[in-house]
């Protein structure tokens, strides 16, 4: 390494959290009947909420989009994602690919539409730059750019695929993109999206993923579910990347719909047919409820301290998305009840959260997975590691 490669601010050690927070979330890394919920600060501060942009979102995998959003060559989804709009494209060669949605002549937004397919090329809306969808430069007018096109591209990041979800990552240096649930036995990658709904909650994102960790709230709150799930039966597994288990469903109901019952076929033939629901939370959004025989995905987006989006997506087997009579009204009613239902205790938290008479509180055993989202939050903010570790 020369001199000109060392950057001073790599080597000084220092918490990227200030050492008043960084005490309060070595509280949540406790075992759990030890331990106390996050502070309010995280809930609750503009200075948090920019951290957690950098050093979560900036820096971590996040499911943009999925396998069928990419029929054909020039097939595109732009995503919204810490003040980027990134764009994914299938190229001719068949290969997906994640940019920077920025030309590289003046630096304008070269796609804003959500979704589409792109024709020939991708090209720029100012003075008609225009790129191949592998991302090089093919063309500017009257300009001979031809001996620096290899350095003119668009500005790619890494991009990763699993079970059918294309997964990108704004950090060049990342990372491969770690362990996931085992979900092999559901053929996820070949489930179709039949619909999407979308929520604007008043709440931080984070009280969405605890919300979704725990049923200790269920009774109360979701008499629908109650009436067709064991609440009781949450089984727990924990990774650094995500955790999450298995919920039993209620004897002679068949899934979670309004009626309880199902006429699709299972995600995984298993014999006798599978009375349980699998719920995981892959750190940082990502929220997956594989049901007997459907996906449900719930993805949760930072937009401020007090404000967050939540889509919620349902997938089934394509064979029984073309089945004739096939009506999903029954599992979107419950689910956006539920949603419903979840959203305004999410709420209700961030008003507590943002009291003077807010502190962390205990963990009800039942509220493992809370626990480790927690936990793993606290240690991604720089708690409870070397100060060496952490990134300036
Ligand atoms: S900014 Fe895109 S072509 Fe000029
Ligand atoms: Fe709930």
């Amino acid at each position: 390494m020369t001199a000109l490669d060392c950057n001073v601010e790599d080597l000084a050690p220092r918490p990227i959290v200030a050492a008043a927070l960084e005490a309060a979330l070595e509280r949540s890394c406790a075992p759990l009947e030890q331990a106390r919920t996050l502070p309010a600060e995280v809930f609750t501060s503009q200075r948090v909420f920019a951290l957690e942009q950098r050093e979560l979102f900036a820096r971590r995998w996040l499911a943009l989009a999925r396998d069928e959003d990419f029929p054909q060559a020039g097939s595109f989804v732009t995503h919204e994602l810490v003040g980027e709009r990134v764009l994914i494209v299938r190229a001719e060669d068949g290969v997906l690919r994640a940019f920077y949605n920025v030309c590289r002549h003046r630096g304008a937004r070269l796609v804003d539409e959500p979704r589409g397919c792109l024709r020939s090329a991708i090209r720029c809306p100012y003075h008609a730059w225009s790129y191949g969808f592998d991302g090089a430069l093919r063309h500017a007018p009257r300009m001979d750019v031809a001996s620096s096109a290899h350095d003119l591209g668009l500005a790619a990041m890494p991009l990763a695929r699993h079970d059918g979800f294309v997964f990108v990552n704004l950090d060049a240096r990342a990372e491969p993109l770690g362990a996931l649930p085992r979900l092999e036995p559901f053929g996820l990658a070949r489930l179709c999206r039949v619909r999407r709904l979308d929520y604007q909650l008043a709440c931080n994102w984070k009280i969405v993923c605890e919300n979704y960790s725990e049923c200790y709230h269920c009774p109360g709150v979701h008499p629908q579910l109650a009436r067709l799930a064991d609440l009781a039966s949450g089984g727990f597994e924990s990774t650094p990347t995500y955790n999450g288990g298995p919920m039993a469903l209620k004897a002679g109901v068949d899934t979670l719909s309004t009626s309880g019952r199902s006429a699709w076929a299972q995600l995984a033939a298993e014999a006798p047919p599978s009375r349980l629901v699998h719920y995981y939370l892959v750190y940082p959004n990502l929220m997956l409820g594989i049901h007997p025989d459907y996906l449900l995905v719930h993805r949760v987006w930072p937009r401020a301290p007090a404000r967050s989006v939540v889509d919620c997506e349902l997938f089934v087997a394509p064979e029984i998305l073309a089945a004739p009579g096939f009506d999903p009204a029954g599992v979107i009613e419950f689910w956006d009840l539920t949603n419903r239902q979840d959203w305004a205790l999410c709420e209700r938290v961030q008003q507590g959260a943002a009291s003077r008479g807010y502190r962390p509180g205990p963990y009800h055993a039942s509220e493992r997975c809370v626990h480790a989202f927690d936990a793993w939050y606290a240690r991604a903010m720089g708690a409870t590691r070397p100060r060496r570790e952490a990134r300036s």
